[in-house]
């Protein structure tokens, strides 16, 4: 299977800090955020990789990472020249993957002690559709927040008032090839980007969206406190909590 990072968006909630630098490149402990990602797809057993990356800062992204080599990996990039959503950018990886194949995609700000290699495993013997990775969180207003119910995601709602669960979706998702016609369907939302949560929401609609829920320790390193804490758990060398 294929990986796929994205690193793009325009990180204004991290804004003066993004206005140096791409997010994604923030340091995390010893490392730049992305180098985790890497990290995760290899510990999975995951070795092609595509990064997806905004016009910001991406030489800084080949001057740290190369060609992959240093993590066994072999690295592609690719430009999203606007922030037009997750689902945008994910449309292009198109050419990358065939339509035969799965694969894994991480959002470069999402931060996880689990290895995903069971996960993926499971993908692997799910006929066709996607699977999602969800974690139980204090504060789901902020994410994808899904609907569960008998077992089966019903809906997911993007960033709710009123939340429906407890869970939230995390950024580690896993298609089939089939989801590049599935975004083409997808309509820009209310903010003008193609979300990734609509996409996610065709495949439950007809029955293709399976779920695990994450053990271990995440966070999305979106906002200064949960940068903070990403900072302080992995520069302790402790990712669970
Ligand atoms: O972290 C999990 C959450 O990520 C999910 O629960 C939400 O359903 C999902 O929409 C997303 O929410 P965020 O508000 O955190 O998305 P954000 O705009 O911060 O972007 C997340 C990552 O995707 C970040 O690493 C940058 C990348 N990205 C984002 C956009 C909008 C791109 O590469 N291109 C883009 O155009």
């Amino acid at each position: 299977m294929k990986g796929v990072i994205l690193a793009g968006g325009t990180g204004t909630r991290l804004y003066p800090l993004t206005k140096l630098m791409n997010k994604h490149l923030l340091p995390i402990g010893k490392h730049p955020m992305i180098h985790y990602a890497i990290d995760k797809l290899k510990e999975a057993e995951i070795t092609d990789i595509l990064l997806i990356t905004g016009k910001q800062s991406a030489g800084l992204y080949t001057d740290y990472l190369g060609s992959g080599k240093d993590w066994g990996v072999s690295l592609n990039f690719k430009i999203q020249d606007e922030a037009g959503g997750i689902a945008q950018a994910l449309s292009l990886a198109e050419s990358y993957i065939s339509r035969e194949e799965k694969f894994v995609m991480i959002l470069g700000d999402n931060l996880f002690e689990d290895n995903l290699k069971p996960y993926v495993e499971r993908f692997k013997q799910q006929p066709n559709g996607a699977m999602v990775l969800l974690k139980k969180v204090p504060d789901p207003k902020r994410y994808g927040v899904p609907l569960i119910h008998g077992g089966k995601i019903v809906k997911i709602d993007e960033k709710p008032e009123k939340p429906l669960s407890n869970f939230c979706v995390t950024g580690i998702y896993m298609y089939d090839g089939g989801v590049f016609d599935v975004i083409r369907t997808v309509q820009p939302s209310q903010r003008g980007e193609l979300e990734i949560t609509d996409v996610n929401n065709a495949y439950a609609v007809n029955d293709l969206l399976s779920f695990s829920v994450l053990e271990g320790w995440w966070s999305d390193a979106g906002t200064f406190e949960s940068l903070h804490e990403a900072q302080n758990v992995l520069s302790r060398g402790r990712e669970r909590g």
